[in-house]
């Protein structure tokens, strides 16, 4: 077993850290407050290398593998959370074009996304009706003439409104339930996309998070990853590597939450002493310290078994579910730490709190996460 970052996740690692201090701190709050989706520094990530990561060098990535994309992700959402999610969802759609995409459709879109031309990536997948529940989405693909046609309306889409390109799941078979489900390559130009509405969140106002309406989206043959009926397992299978985004996220938020809670109670003075020598405070702190660490490398495990090829699905689930239940957690101390400020605009505590809050919804909610994890014990118990 070795602990040991190598060089060149050390090499993205700084290199996130620098972009992030350098290019997101400084905007993060003003994003904030004016809901600019971050398409500069998304290009200026891209510039950086830091939206194709994990991506085969073929198609333009650094190829450095899921450990530095887990670790450049964390220094993000260090800087800002908003940025991170726009990054990780990116990332995910081009793993997945780049994997499971015909040679033409993976260099058709996929270098395109990680250099910034196209600025981000969209995972259209829930609906209306379905979001835990995958499986039960209504947008159909009809076969037309050379290709297929897609109706039907999608929710919570992460960059769904500044997608270059999507991912959109269709049942091409109504009637054979999950194996009837198909997904498509859809530019985020085609005729007959829509954007039906924005959504107003709680918190990561610089992400968008779109619903979409597909009337009679025409895609050609081709636009078909894998195979007719194939496309949920598909999802699956990009979740499972997504959910490593999204755990490391949580932790770049609670870690930047924490380092202000850490600051703070070294610098505020009560009863002639700084605050985190009061054992409530100190313990508080000393036990989200503890919680991150354990946050952190259950998701640097599960990274590692995905870059090596082996099965994942049950630790990725595992540290998603426990970085960011916790993470949520720590902002919370963090913002108690703070007192009367930390609920107040003018730390970073308050913001925190609620860009982290959705990390424990989306790519799967903590209850998910523990079904993934429940029939996984089920299956190795024999
Ligand atoms: N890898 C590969 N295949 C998998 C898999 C995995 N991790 N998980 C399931 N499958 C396969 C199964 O083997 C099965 O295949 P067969 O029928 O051939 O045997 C098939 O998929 C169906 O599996 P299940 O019976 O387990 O499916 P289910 O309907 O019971 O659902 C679930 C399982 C885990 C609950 C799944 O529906 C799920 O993960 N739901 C959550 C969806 C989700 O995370 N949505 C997030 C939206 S995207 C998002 O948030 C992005 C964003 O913008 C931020």
């Amino acid at each position: 077993m070795d602990f040991a970052p190598t060089e060149e996740q050390l090499l993205v690692q700084r290199t996130a850290r620098d972009a992030a201090e350098r290019i997101l701190l400084p905007r993060a709050a003003a994003r904030d407050l004016s809901s600019e989706f971050p398409l500069a520094e998304m290009r200026e990530l891209a510039a950086l290398g830091l939206l194709g990561i994990a991506v085969p060098e073929a198609l333009g990535g650094a190829d450095a593998g899921t450990v530095a994309y887990s670790l450049a992700l964390q220094e993000l959402a260090r800087g800002d959370g908003s940025v991170a999610v726009t990054v990780s969802v990116t990332n995910m759609v081009a793993e997945l074009i780049a994997k499971y995409g015909s040679p033409v459709l993976a260099e058709a879109w996929v270098p395109r996304l990680v250099s910034g031309e196209l600025v981000a990536g969209a995972f259209a997948l829930s609906e209306p009706q379905a979001g835990s529940d995958s499986a039960a989405m209504r947008t159909t693909a009809t076969k037309i003439d050379g290709g297929w046609r897609l109706d039907g309306s999608k929710q919570w889409i992460t960059s769904g409104d500044h997608a270059g390109v999507m991912v959109a799941w269709a049942k091409t078979d109504q009637s054979a339930g999950h194996k009837g489900i198909s997904a498509f390559v859809v530019p985020g130009d085609a005729k007959g996309l829509t954007v039906a509405r924005l959504e107003e969140k709680l918190g990561l106002h610089g992400s968008s998070t779109a619903q979409l309406v597909l009337d009679g989206v025409e895609v050609p043959d081709d636009a078909l990853m894998g195979v007719p009926g194939g496309g949920f397992a598909l999802a699956m299978v990009a979740l499972d590597g997504g959910r490593i985004g999204i755990a490391s996220q949580a932790i770049g938020i609670a870690r930047g939450a924490l380092e202000a809670a850490v600051r703070y109670a070294g610098e505020r003075h009560t009863m002639g002493q700084a605050i985190i020598k009061h054992q409530g405070i100190g313990a508080m702190l000393a036990d989200a310290a503890t919680w991150l660490d354990a946050a952190t490398l259950m998701t640097l495990r599960a990274a590692y078994l995905k870059q090596h090829g082996q099965p994942y699905t049950q630790q990725a689930a595992m540290a998603k579910l426990f970085a960011t239940e916790r993470a949520w957690q720590i902002c919370d101390i963090a913002l108690q730490v703070h007192g009367g400020y930390g609920y107040v605009r003018d730390f970073p505590v308050e913001r925190a709190l609620r860009d982290v809050r959705a990390t424990r919804i989306y790519e799967g909610t903590s209850e998910i996460q523990r079904i993934v994890i429940a029939r996984g014990l089920l299956r190795t118990a024999g």
